[in-house]
């Protein structure tokens, strides 16, 4: 049976926009009813059409850990009282992810697209909880239809420069989950530690996992206590599953062909000295990078994508391709002989040649490469997306190419960066409060109409040096997130600053209720 979207054409009216109903990400159209529905245990959650559970095991889990009880799940029976109805049927013309939600004083109706429709649904319906703990959860009545504006809606964990482990890990993936974004970038690999177990070389955890000491302040000193840690594949697998069912593609990033120190110090071989090499304890760029002269360089690296690509079965491995500097490349003669025998131009264009080449093998595999937008120097690869982070302007030169596109500007999007001048922590520094991440923008003013298609969407970067633990990169994520949430999910229209800031309030609530850590200095601009 196909169905429609209860508002045809998704087009957004502030006028039907409800305030009482506090949703993050604002949804494309949600009128507030009178009166209300209780959700308690005795609540069904009843499975129409063909779909699995698995967004009524993520309700249910949710339910357990901040209610305290569960609700069965039940066949169909008609009329449908005292129920959550989850409906998987097609909705006409609507774009993945799309979904319809509806309570009345008998029930809660959730019909999604596809079974990915259905879980933001229930991310709505999550949103439209009490915010303590309870046994009966009151609802408001309501008529929601909904739909994101971009395919790519995204969130990175830097693992390298900090390790984090699974359990932390699996609650990263549900945040991204109950903000209703789909895209999960591992940064597994850094200077200053190697996170992923390779089983034909041994010694990249061996070794490569490990740091002998981790700065400290602003790379003043040195703790001198020995850091280690990395995932086995086997646990790589379940993160990857533990996603998938949650809706979240992972994109693994093995860095290249700067950011390598680790590896290079479990296989000097990989460097341009041959070492010996230390992984890194600074923070910062290192000069010591992969040889992009040696075959066995490249072989490496093909041997390393393998067993990644038999882990993530995303469609997009990222390569890195940032901050490589070409100090060791100039004076290497393999290097400098790979120039000359492929005609290159110099340094820049044996980067592009060391990328391409990447690409050309995980295209061969059928996988597509993204990279940092220091891959468009000495030209781009020619099937390459760009993640553009040091301004817009590499994901408009890309967009430009008619190349995909994802946002990562950290002027808005790194959140690294403190929330506030009056931040008394230690980060990295720069000023990223709330208000600049929620008037952020993904499509540059600069693309036309056929150009701006190429933007996929738009990613936060959270960089872990300063973040040695899981409380501080809440701290860095919160209230954050709810802000991207928006730019990624919401009509542009539908963007209003106070808007939003008073349906924070209650979020702010909803934080305490997953007793998570945020941030509450600086929000507004200049603050
Ligand atoms: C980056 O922030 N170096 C991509
Ligand atoms: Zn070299």
């Amino acid at each position: 049976m196909k169905r429609s979207l209860f508002v045809i054409g998704l087009a957004f009216s502030s006028a039907s926009f409800s305030q009482n109903l506090n949703i993050i990400p604002a949804p494309v159209s949600a009128e507030a009813r009178t009166g209300t529905f209780t959700i308690t245990a005795s609540t069904k959650i009843i499975l129409e059409g063909s779909g699995t559970k698995k967004t009524a095991d993520f309700f249910n889990n949710y339910l357990k850990e901040y209610y305290g009880f569960t609700l069965p799940v039940a066949k169909p029976k008609a009329p449908e009282k005292n129920a959550i109805v989850l409906n998987f049927d097609k909705i006409e013309n609507a774009v993945p992810g799309a979904y319809n939600l509806a309570v009345d004083k008998d029930k809660v109706y959730i019909g999604g697209d596809d079974e990915e429709g259905v879980f933001y649904g229930m991310q709505t319906l999550i949103q439209l909880l009490p915010v303590e703990k309870s046994p009966a959860l009151t609802v408001q009545q309501c008529v929601i239809a909904d739909a994101p504006r971009f395919a790519y809606r995204g969130l990175h964990l830097d693992c390298g420069r900090h390790f984090f482990s699974v359990d932390f890990v699996k609650q990263y993936i549900d945040f991204i989950a109950l903000h209703k974004m789909n895209t999960f970038h591992w940064h597994l690999t850094e200077d200053q530690g190697w996170r992923i177990e390779i089983k034909r070389y041994p010694k990249l955890t061996q070794v490569g996992s490990c740091r002998a000491g981790t700065a400290t302040g602003h790379n003043k000193g040195n703790d001198s206590t020995p850091y280690c840690g990395y995932y086995t594949q086997a646990q790589v697998k379940d993160v990857v599953k533990y996603a998938a069912d949650r809706y979240v593609t992972i994109i693994p990033e093995i860095e290249m062909p700067g950011h390598g120190l680790a590896a290079l110090a479990s296989y000097p071989y990989l460097g341009c000295t041959k070492g010996p090499y230390k992984t890194g304890e600074k923070w910062g760029v290192f000069k010591d990078v992969y040889c992009a002269g040696n075959d066995s360089t490249y072989k490496f690296i093909e041997n390393v994508l393998d067993e990644v690509m038999a882990l993530f079965p995303s469609k997009f491995i990222h390569i890195g391709g940032d901050e490589c500097p070409k100090d060791a490349w100039k004076t290497c003669p393999v290097c400098q002989k790979r120039i000359k025998s492929e005609g290159l131009k110099d340094e820049n264009a044996l980067q592009s040649y060391f990328i391409q080449r990447v690409e050309k093998y995980l295209n061969s595999k059928g996988r597509n490469i993204i990279g940092w937008d220091e891959i468009l120097e000495g030209g781009l690869a020619p099937n390459a997306t760009v993640m553009s982070w040091r301004g817009e302007e590499g994901g408009i030169a890309a967009a430009k190419q008619h190349h995909k596109v994802v946002m990562t500007p950290g002027k808005y999007v790194y959140f690294d960066h403190a929330q506030s001048k009056k931040e008394d922590s230690l980060t990295i520094g720069g000023d990223l409060p709330l208000e600049v991440v929620y008037e952020y923008e993904p499509v540059p003013a600069e693309l036309g109409p056929d150009e701006s298609s190429y933007v996929m969407g738009a990613q936060a970067n959270v960089w872990s040096e300063y973040m040695a633990n899981t409380s501080k990169v809440e701290y860095m994520l919160f209230p954050r997130l709810s802000a991207l949430s928006e730019v990624l999910w919401s009509p542009k229209a539908a963007k209003s600053w106070d808007n939003f800031l008073s349906r924070m309030q209650v979020q702010y609530k909803r934080y305490g209720l997953w007793k998570v850590n945020y941030n509450t200095k600086g929000i507004n601009k200049g603050e």
